[in-house]
């Protein structure tokens, strides 16, 4: 049976904001222990945990296996080219037969229903790496990066400029759960699915807005965070989206108009001189590397909790 959690293939609004806290409380917690040199903690010894990529990665491969090592566990990397998932062998094929040989499942895929099935017929329990959907492990590790430099999440203005992509699902499905002002400022016809926009309103719990006016929306913005233009998978899409996001690069005038408040966020990678300046990124105010560090910490969480250990 699949392991409901923030992380593996649910929606994301089934977890609880105490799930939430209690995930992020964790990772602040081994991170400190982690930082200090400590290798004594070791829960995942004797464990096994299979990565199936699908696409492309740096911080999630790394960071994933980085961390299940730390924390004594062995991790196996599985490329596009190893399993082809989907055209090899099937996906409940391949979650059956990995749920055989490993404690943990972790996957980056294209479609979501590709992560919901393997869920559905893997045994241990399956967290999602990004799929075109969602990548809530990134959110988990922004919202980590945002107790450290901020101090809350609560009563926040995050304000997310550029494509309604993954990352913004993630952010409207963290809103459905905990209290905060997220905006999603993007180009006409790059909103977010609107029902997800939906399942964050309707939750009634954080306030939720999506605009086209990108310079109204960063004013007074705790965070400003954003993303590639073009998605993996939309790659050979990215000239006609250049066109079609002009204004939206987040710039030095931008970020002005944000405030001195305003910290930059990004998941990374990011494409310098598109969606971002490079003097952006490198400003004393940009956390953007911390917040890369941060996806290794708050996945050991993630992987403490969905294990119980
Ligand atoms: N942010 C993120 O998921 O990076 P990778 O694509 O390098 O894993
Ligand atoms: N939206 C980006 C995020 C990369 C971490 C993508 O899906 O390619």
């Amino acid at each position: 049976a699949a392991v409901s959690s923030p992380v593996a293939a649910s929606s994301g609004t089934d977890v609880k904001q105490e799930t939430i806290m209690k995930i992020l409380n964790r990772a602040i917690e081994v991170k400190a222990m982690l930082k200090s040199g400590d290798r004594s903690f070791q829960p995942f010894k004797g464990k096994s945990m299979a990565m199936i990529f699908a696409k492309p990665s740096m911080r999630t491969r790394v960071s994933f296996e980085t961390g299940f090592f730390l924390l004594g566990g062995h991790a196996v990397y599985l490329g596009p080219d190893d399993i082809q998932m989907g055209k090899r062998e099937e996906t409940r094929d391949v979650a059956r037969v990995l749920s055989g040989y490993n404690d943990i499942i972790m996957a980056r895929v294209f479609g979501h229903q590709d992560i919901l099935d393997l869920a559905k017929y893997a045994s241990v329990p399956v967290i999602n790496g990004l799929t075109d959907y969602n990548h809530p492990c990134q959110i988990m590790a922004d919202a980590l990066t945002m107790i450290e430099h901020i101090g809350r999440i609560e009563n926040t203005k995050v304000v997310y400029v550029g494509d309604g992509n993954n990352i913004v699902h993630s952010w409207l499905l963290l809103a459905a759960v905990l209290p905060f002002h997220f905006v999603c400022a993007c180009p006409k016809g790059f909103e977010p699915d609107a029902k997800t926009v939906e399942i964050a309103k309707s939750a009634g719990i954080s306030k939720i807005e999506i605009t086209n006016d990108v310079r109204e929306a960063v004013k007074g913005a705790d965070v400003v965070y954003t993303d590639v233009w073009a998605s993996m998978g939309q790659k050979e899409e990215a000239e006609y989206r250049k066109q079609k996001f002009q204004g939206f690069m987040v710039d030095e005038a931008l970020m002005e108009i944000a405030g001195p408040q305003a910290y930059l966020m990004h998941c990374l990678p990011a494409e310098r001189g598109v969606e971002v300046t490079d003097g952006v990124i490198e400003a004393p105010n940009s956390i953007v590397f911390p917040q890369a560090e941060n996806r290794m910490h708050a996945q050991n969480a993630i992987m403490l909790h969905v294990l119980g250990a």
